[in-house]
């Protein structure tokens, strides 16, 4: 084989020619190996934003980034059908929190390898690290014992998963590549087959708070997505689902996981129970049970009512070193009501201004490496349609100082809208890709 020129290939894509598999395969594994530098891989990922990836380029990057470390066989270590979610993530987005404990409670165990987050509030493992004890780092020997015994576990993702993601997605953050579809469809789906997803559950968010702002845009990508799933042998779902809005009320990492466990109880907010049920269903659907989705959303929905969803959260926290009272959370020392300064009714609730009060607070990270404070937050009180009287509460802030909290809470009203009529209807779950 005729030695890689990395610059001859940054050429042939910028000029729009497809490459073969063989030469994106040898760009993505001599990066990983160290053997290409940054500034040509940039190159060539601002090359793919002008002319894009076909769909046969975007499966060989993305087989390409799997082989670039280890996959694990957790369907052969389970003896089970793995069912995967995934979100591209939001303001407010504690989804797989509460997902886990009710699909685990239906008898479909679940193992996820979930992330950190930059930006808003943290990722789901920051968000499970808010529970005192909880320890994200479990070995995989340990994590598949873990999701053996009480059917669920959520970890991080391992250094030799997908390692040329890791770096890939650290280059794209500070090169202004991140928001381009065949990169983001094979970073999300390399992580997803690499461990070990039989199929998967996808949840697009589309919206101001999402990476896609548009119905037709988050489209692209879920049919991206299911393409790569289609041509790695796995099944795909993709829901598109509203973030114009929060989902459900919290926004901070403790008030986070203190809501989903609400929603485990069946007493959570309406949009993110709704979102979450639907989800379980699909994931069932998808499973070895052989029920279909009618049938897994009555099984989600009995585990939640009948208390075993709860008792799985329970036996998982404690699995993992944390303690699931709500009670142990920790707890921001000034809470302040963000008050209605007139009647009306809600007809926006800005989703980016929602999480950049939230992360103000210090909920999330400006860059890599920042200290999160698990205990400060937003939870909005009144969502979009909600009619309110004056003084009625809109929403509480949770801070750390009463400076703080005055200036977040400015922002927070900021991200509320009042009119007079009410919204157009908007639900939470926008469409379905299948
Ligand atoms: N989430 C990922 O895992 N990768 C992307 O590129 C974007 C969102």
């Amino acid at each position: 084989m005729s030695p890689l020129r990395p610059a001859e290939l940054i050429e042939r894509k910028r000029n729009g020619e497809r490459l073969a598999d063989e030469e994106i395969a040898g760009l993505i594994l001599g990066y990983a190996r160290g053997e290409i530098p940054d500034y040509q891989l940039a190159a060539f990922c601002m090359a793919v934003y002008f002319r894009g990836l076909d769909a046969g380029e975007t499966f060989a990057l993305t087989d390409a980034m799997i082989r670039s470390g280890t996959t694990l066989r957790l369907g052969e270590a389970l003896g089970r059908r793995v069912v995967d979610k995934h979100s591209t993530g939001g303001v407010g987005d504690k989804t797989s929190i509460a997902v886990g404990p009710i699909v685990a409670a239906c008898g479909v165990p679940v193992g996820k390898m979930s992330g950190r987050g930059l930006g808003h509030t943290g990722g789901t493992l920051d968000k499970l690290e808010a529970i005192p004890g909880f320890d994200v780092s479990l070995s995989t020997d340990a994590f598949v014992a873990q999701i053996r015994e009480v059917g669920l576990a959520i970890v991080g993702q391992t250094e030799d998963l997908v390692p040329a993601d890791k770096q890939l997605y650290g280059l794209r953050d500070v090169t202004a590549t991140v928001d381009i579809v065949p990169l983001i469809a094979s970073s999300i789906m390399s992580k997803k087959i690499a461990g070990g997803a039989d199929a998967i559950v996808l949840d697009v968010k589309v919206g101001d708070g999402a990476f896609m702002k548009t119905l037709e845009d988050a489209r692209i990508l879920a049919e991206a997505m299911l393409e790569l799933g289609r041509r790695a042998g796995k099944e795909v779902v993709c829901l598109l689902t509203d973030m114009d809005q929060p989902l459900g009320g919290a926004v901070g990492n403790a008030l986070e996981i203190a809501e989903a466990r609400d929603t485990v109880r069946g007493e959570g907010p309406p949009d993110f129970t709704e979102l979450v049920l639907d989800a379980c269903a699909r994931m069932l659907a998808l499973s070895d049970l052989g029920v279909d989705l009618e049938e897994g959303r009555r099984r989600a929905e009995a585990a939640v009512a009948d208390g075993s969803a709860l008792d799985v959260y329970e036996r998982w926290i404690r699995a993992q070193g944390g303690d699931p009272d709500p009670a142990a959370l920790p707890a921001a020392p000034v809470v302040l009501d963000v008050r209605a300064p007139r009647a009306g009714t809600v007809t926006r609730l800005g989703a980016i201004r929602i999480g950049l009060a939230a992360l103000h607070l210090g909920a999330g990270r400006r860059a890599k490496g920042d200290e999160i404070d698990h205990a400060v937050g937003v939870v909005c009180r009144a969502k979009r349609g909600a009619a309110v009287a004056e003084g009625d509460v809109l929403a509480e802030v949770h801070a750390r100082t009463d400076a703080a909290a005055g200036e977040a809470a400015a922002e927070v009203l900021a991200a509320f809208e009042l009119g007079d009529a009410a919204p157009r209807e908007h639900p939470i779950l926008l469409d379905v890709v299948a």
